[in-house]
């Protein structure tokens, strides 16, 4: 093992990384998601919602306990960690190759993860997302992007597990390909972060 992947190996642990969320904003950001995932239900009382790379799975709260929540993650060390105590259906999987069949989602959620795929996985993991998600489902991405004007990001993008951190237009070009994007939120938290909803084309 390199010493860049021991590295990553530690600072990807599941506690290290809530740490690392709260340093980054983590409250703000779900200030900015918790509204646009209560639309997702506000007409639907059941329902699936699948997190590519939930980690600790601590979105789970932001969906009512009747709603199916799958958190897929490779990282089988955040079985170690349960953030929530509403129910969760936990896989150890790729956001390449989603353990879940076509057409089976309501919502597909991936957030804080686009960063760890590299330039492979990151455009098979929206073809994925899509081929979960049911015709009207919503597919909700948010991130931090890449701004080589914005110092201070950069120096935590260094300290990240996550390689490959991306420019907003990069991002979005990639998204568009797979979704119509129907709404966008841009913020600064201590990275620029973007936040979109978005639907497969009918
Ligand atoms: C910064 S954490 C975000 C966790 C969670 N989405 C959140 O916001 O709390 C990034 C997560 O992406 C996961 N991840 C890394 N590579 C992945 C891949 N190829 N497919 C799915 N998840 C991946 C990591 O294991 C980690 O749990």
């Amino acid at each position: 093992m390199s010493f860049r992947d021991a590295i990553g190996r530690v600072v990807s642990h599941p506690t290290i990384n809530e740490f690392q969320t709260r340093l980054l904003g983590r409250s703000r950001l779900e200030a900015h998601l918790n509204p646009v995932a209560a639309r997702t239900f506000a007409d639907a009382p059941v329902g699936t919602v699948v997190d590519i790379g939930g980690g600790t799975a601590r979105s789970r709260a932001m969906w009512p306990a009747e709603w199916t929540y799958y958190s897929i993650d490779p990282d089988a060390r955040v079985l170690e960690v349960e953030a929530t105590d509403k129910h969760i259906e936990r896989l150890v999987g790729d956001a390449a190759a989603l353990p879940l069949p076509d057409n089976s989602a309501d919502v597909v959620l991936m957030q804080c993860v686009s960063h760890h795929l590299d330039e492979s996985t990151w455009p098979v993991s929206l073809v994925e997302a899509n081929r979960v998600l049911k015709p009207g489902g919503s597919f909700i991405f948010l991130d931090g992007v890449w701004r080589k004007r914005r110092w201070f990001s950069r120096v935590f993008w260094k300290l990240d597990a996550g390689h490959y951190p991306r420019t907003s237009d990069q991002l979005e070009t990639a998204i568009a390909k797979q979704f119509q994007v129907v709404e966008t939120d841009r913020f600064n938290v201590v990275h620029h972060s973007i936040l979109l909803t978005a639907r497969p084309f009918s």
